[in-house]
């Protein structure tokens, strides 16, 4: 009985291993071939013999963001778009720049796992767990802290310190994609009908129009 469960529990671990992320490479390497207009889950692989090592690529994290935007922060992102030798590869990353008091608001990316770490300054980070207890797990972090983001939940970071922050981010996959929560709700196209909203939050309708106005 006790080896049923523990097989049972082998398969279920196997499973969700095997779904839960990107696709492991059958290959060395895939580098995206960005001109190809066969759509695949990912990207079509550039031929082999074409392949350069400038496909293996990025430069300008040096580079600050520019912050001069309503929430003050700014996310430049390494993903297979800007690197398409990260094709197939289950992995990316970005740089976030924060002015003092400037927020990366509440978003999620639907397909990885987050771990920041801070490069400079001071950085309040979140994230909330699901349904229903939805607790808020968050610390302060200073300089050469490390914290990490799980699969799927919303999560935020502010700049708690009197200068710039600087943090960088890795994420398990090639195509993290991000939902930012106030943007997909208050800005979709066409707009969500405010009497959704207004029930789903529960608002005056007006308050909904007045933050549909903002995105
Ligand atoms: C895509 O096409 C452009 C223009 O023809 C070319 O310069 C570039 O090298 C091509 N990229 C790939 C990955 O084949
Ligand atoms: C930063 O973005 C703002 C708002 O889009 C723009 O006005 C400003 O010129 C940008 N600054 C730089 C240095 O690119």
């Amino acid at each position: 009985m006790t080896s049923h469960w523990l097989l049972f529990g082998l398969l279920v671990a196997g499973c969700s291993l095997a779904f839960a992320s990107d696709p492991s490479p059958l290959q060395d390497f895939c580098v995206a071939d960005q001109n190809s207009t066969v759509f695949v889950n990912g990207l079509v692989c550039k031929e082999a013999r074409l392949v350069q090592p400038d496909d293996f690529f990025y430069s300008g994290l040096q580079l600050m963001g520019n912050t001069s935007n309503a929430v003050e922060s700014a996310v430049t992102p390494v993903t297979v778009e800007e690197l398409p030798g990260l094709n197939t590869l289950g992995i990316s990353m970005a740089r976030i720049d924060f002015a003092p008091q400037g927020i990366n608001p509440p978003h999620t990316h639907p397909r990885a796992t987050e771990i920041l770490t801070v490069m400079e300054g001071r950085i309040l980070v979140g994230f909330v767990t699901s349904n229903p207890q939805n607790r808020l797990i968050t610390k302060e972090l200073q300089k050469g802290d490390v914290f990490v983001f799980p699969e799927g939940l919303i999560h935020f970071q502010k700049n708690v310190g009197n200068g710039y922050a600087v943090a960088i981010a890795a994420l398990s996959s090639q195509n993290p994609g991000v939902i930012t929560i106030a943007n997909a709700i208050f800005g979709s196209n066409p707009d969500i009908a405010g009497d959704i909203l207004a029930k789903a939050f529960q608002v005056d309708i007006n308050v909904v129009y007045q933050i549909q106005s903002k995105f």
